[in-house]
């Protein structure tokens, strides 16, 4: 048995979590609005407020989950990718308490512990995939369709050539002046839209690789074309807007997924990923699946976007294969799986 304490502070959610084995004991995030004003993240605000978070957040779930630091077994954090200097406040935190306590650390690559948040177990029913599967990673940053063999066994199969899904929506929102982060304020708006009222650009890109540019300018030259005419346009247009910007999003990314689940024969289909979050797409998944007879992993709502626990269930991994990290280890920005 082992209790790991997870940390992940690679872009602008500071977040802890514990983990008895496979089983998560607490996760807590702690939001930095600080960002909304600015229409993105301003990385060293990001750094500053991590550094204001990371010790009441670590004490949350220490405290949620009844436990004292001298019950720890290891320390997880994420290593990268992400913005150096939020890294670093995560590495250094989990060096000194590693240090400390006398424990080891554990280096986590973020897009892997999205993936293996799949494995995250809340109770004895929790169904986990079988290998091999295939996950489609939509966030912020990052839009792959991952093969995944096996535990830390994963290949990218294709991925965007230019803007993230989560991108795509955040800049559609910024188009729009709906504020930052732009996915959640789209799918709530979509919510009273229609699907179908306005067509915008789909990509034609080969297999199963994704492109975004394109659809971020048909969106930017129809609105121009349209406020030209009518001002308040995108004011009373909006949830269609919304909803038909969401729809074509998630066309674009089943499409590609339809294809890979079909050419390699592996009907286990698994999304993960801020972006797998949103509702629209958590249906699509789930009614695609239905008709193509795929089993499909929809991860629950606090492990979609950025979590200490899945970077907890990467470290438990590892930790029974006894990988640790050396106290010399330092967060690097880029790197796929
Ligand atoms: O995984 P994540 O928290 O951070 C990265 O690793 O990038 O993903 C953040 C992205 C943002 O682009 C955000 O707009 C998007 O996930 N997102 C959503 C929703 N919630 C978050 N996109 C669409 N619908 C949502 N409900
Ligand atoms: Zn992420």
């Amino acid at each position: 048995m082992s209790i790991i304490l997870a940390i992940e502070s690679s872009c602008d959610d500071t977040s802890a979590a514990l983990l008895r084995d496979d089983y998560t004991l607490a996760n807590s995030v702690a939001n930095q609005r600080i960002h909304e004003r600015y229409g993105g993240v301003v990385p060293e605000l990001a750094s500053r407020a991590h550094q204001q978070n990371i010790v009441p957040v670590v004490d949350m779930v220490l405290s949620q989950a009844g436990l004292s630091v001298n019950q720890l077994d290891a320390i997880a954090f994420t290593r990268g990718p992400g913005l150096l200097g939020s890294l670093l406040v995560g590495v250094s935190f989990a060096k000194a308490m590693g240090l400390a306590l006398n424990i080891p650390l554990i280096e986590v690559n973020h897009l892997e512990a999205h993936i293996l948040s799949h494995f995250i177990k809340e109770d004895a029913t929790t169904v986990t995939p079988e290998f091999p599967f295939l996950c489609l990673l939509v966030s912020g940053g990052h839009t792959q369709i991952m093969l995944v063999r096996d535990v830390f066994d994963m290949v990218i199969i294709g991925q965007t050539i230019d803007d993230a899904a989560g991108e795509a929506f955040d800049k559609s929102a910024k188009i729009m002046n709906l504020g930052y982060p732009g996915g959640p304020v789209i799918d709530k708006l979509a919510t009273d839209g229609n699907p179908t009222a306005f067509q915008f650009a789909q990509p034609h890109i080969a297999d199963y690789n994704y492109s975004f540019s394109g659809l971020k300018t048909s969106i930017l030259y129809f609105l121009r074309d349209r406020l030209k005419e009518d001002a308040q346009f995108i004011e009373t247009h909006k949830a269609d807007l919304c909803a038909s910007i969401q729809r074509t999003i998630i066309d674009i990314l089943i499409k590609k997924l339809i294809l890979a689940a079909t050419q390699l024969k592996i009907p286990r289909i698994a999304i993960a990923g801020g972006v797998s979050a949103n509702s629209a797409m958590r249906r699509a998944i789930t009614e695609t699946g239905e008709r193509l007879g795929w089993t499909t992993f929809i991860p629950k709502l606090a492990y979609t976007t950025d979590n200490a626990a899945m970077v907890g269930i990467a470290g438990y991994f590892k930790y029974l294969r006894g990988e640790f990290a050396a106290l010399e280890v330092t967060p690097y920005a880029r790197m796929s799986v």
